[in-house]
């Protein structure tokens, strides 16, 4: 069974049909993982079909790559990095071996590092505020999470993120920062993204401007792979910076010490139970069988609704305020990861990789681009995501939030036959998955987020890509670096397309 014999398989009968015919079709199709129940009764799927996806699943190598990523290999094969995210979340008394080296004890050594020091952040009365200058997975994954678990935050201290180079980004956190009161962590794997090293140095020279040259120790670390960077920055490497290892990805690295700022909200106890929900997935994922293993059914449904059935988008909506920046934090995950055109050799592939990745909260969206969904012409499948308990009193919004979910999976799987009147006729087999959980915890995080990475390892396995690479993001950045002194002085444009010649020169006599 290969990729392009999807497109061959018969498509099955209307949702209406399959529910019809099969009364026990919810019972069959809802797994538990963890602390999470996942419906995907209401995916376009029969038993032959999902037959069918496991033999794909086995013929493209998806258990041997999941095992390769588990013993340290270097499957990160245009880096020559080992892939090992998943060690970040081991208990301190397990193994995972890169180049025949035990990191787990490196792991734990971190983050009990981070545990001393969040504990003394969470302890000092004159800290109340953290800026977190990151950008990329050195911002996506701890604004995600912050905000996500808003319920267990320390009552003194507040998190913002800082990242874009857009100055009215840090301009707007300053206006409301207080030099004295603030701690900088300044996040990022390389020390050399742009973003990131501006905001820093404008966030310095606020610092300094207040509070003078010896505040910086007190007022600033370094999350970083690059201690010679960070020295370089003018941050005590030694004493203030908290390292990873280049075979964590970026996009993977929430679960490091890029999540500082989030331990420091929640409390290292809290976020060893965000690691602890991580690792339990990673168990499920490394050891179920693939006809139960929910990651890797996720990840073929989400195939056979791209390259079967040709939906080119995934929608994520979940019904929880609080992962309002979920869907954003999945698209660097899913898309930096498998938006690729070519093969691990470097040949060109010949099918379409992944999808694109949007999404916003639930009932909000419901207001906005639900139409397209339930009778746009363009078929969109959706995850949707929410909790039984809420984390504040209002239980009537709490019954109407998911009330609203339920009937919106409802409402795509089936429809309402009206064709008296068009306008008013929903065609339903709109496919949705239905991921639930008793509340969102930081443990029910950890197993999501890490639900997500799976899925994502499993399809750029089945695409037949690099999913931990990201060469696409580079040309823009050296083109931008050849654009910015031409903006201002010399040289004058002129080697560029006469297009952007004419940007710029527009720019330079109008800024
Ligand atoms: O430009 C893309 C990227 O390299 C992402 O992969 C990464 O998460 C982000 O930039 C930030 O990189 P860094 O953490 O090295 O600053």
């Amino acid at each position: 069974m290969e990729l392009a014999d999807l497109a061959n398989l018969a498509q099955p009968p209307h949702l209406r049909t399959l529910f019809a015919d099969d009364p026990r079709r919810a019972e069959r199709y809802v797994f538990k993982v963890a602390d999470l129940r996942v419906d995907v009764s209401k995916q376009r799927i029969t038993d032959d079909l999902v037959g069918s996806l496991i033999e794909l699943a086995q013929s493209a190598g998806v258990e041997q790559r999941r095992d390769a990523m588990f013993a340290g290999e270097r499957i990160n094969v245009a880096e020559d990095r080992a892939v090992g995210h998943v060690a970040l979340r081991m208990p301190a008394d397990s193994s995972f071996e890169i180049d025949g080296v035990n990191v787990v004890p490196d792991v734990h050594a971190v983050l009990d590092a981070m545990a001393v020091f969040a504990d003394r952040v969470r302890a000092d009365d004159r800290m109340t505020h953290v800026v977190n200058i990151g950008i990329g997975g050195s911002d996506l994954g701890p604004a995600m999470a912050y905000q996500a678990l808003d319920a267990f935050r320390h009552g003194r201290i507040r998190c913002s993120y800082v990242s874009n180079i857009d100055g009215a980004d840090i301009a707007g956190v300053l206006a409301d920062a207080d030099p004295a009161s603030t701690l900088f962590i300044v996040a990022s794997k390389t020390f050399g993204t742009i973003e990131t090293l501006t905001n820093a140095r404008t966030a310095r020279r606020w610092l300094v401007d207040a509070l003078g040259e010896q505040a910086v120790p007190d007022h600033f670390v370094a999350v970083s792979t690059n201690a010679e960077r960070v020295a370089d920055f003018g941050i005590d490497a030694d004493n203030n910076m908290f390292g990873f290892w280049d075979w964590v990805g970026g996009r993977y690295s929430v679960d490091s010490a890029i999540g500082l700022s989030l331990m420091i909200s929640i409390g290292p106890d809290r976020f060893r139970e965000f690691l602890s929900g991580f690792h339990v997935m990673d168990e499920h994922f490394r050891t179920a069988p693939l006809t139960e293993n929910v990651p890797v059914l996720l990840a073929l449904i989400g195939v056979w609704n791209a390259n079967g059935l040709g939906f080119d988008t995934k929608a994520v909506l979940p019904y929880a305020n609080e992962l309002a920046r979920f869907p954003a934090y999945l698209q660097q995950l899913d898309m930096e990861s498998n938006g690729k055109s070519v093969d691990l050799k470097g040949q060109r592939i010949g099918h379409d990789t992944g999808p694109i990745v949007w999404g916003e909260p639930g009932t909000n969206g419901q207001h906005a681009f639900y139409q397209l969904i339930h009778q746009g012409t363009r078929i969109v499948p959706v995850d949707f995501i929410g909790f039984a308990r809420a984390h504040h009193d209002f239980q009537e919004h709490h019954d109407l939030l998911i009330a609203n979910l339920i009937a919106q999976s409802e409402a795509l799987a089936f429809g309402r036959d009206n064709r008296s009147e068009p306008w008013r006729h929903f065609a339903g087999d709109r496919p949705n998955t239905v991921i639930l959980a008793d509340q969102l915890t930081p443990s029910v995080l950890g197993q999501l987020i890490a639900l997500y990475e799976h899925i994502v390892h499993v399809q750029g396995t089945i695409f037949g890509v690099n999913s931990y690479d990201q060469w696409g993001v580079e040309l823009g950045k050296e083109l931008a670096n050849q654009v910015t002194p031409e903006l201002t002085g010399s040289p004058d444009p002129g080697a560029h397309d006469s297009s952007t010649n004419a940007l710029i020169h527009w720019y330079r006599t109008h800024r």
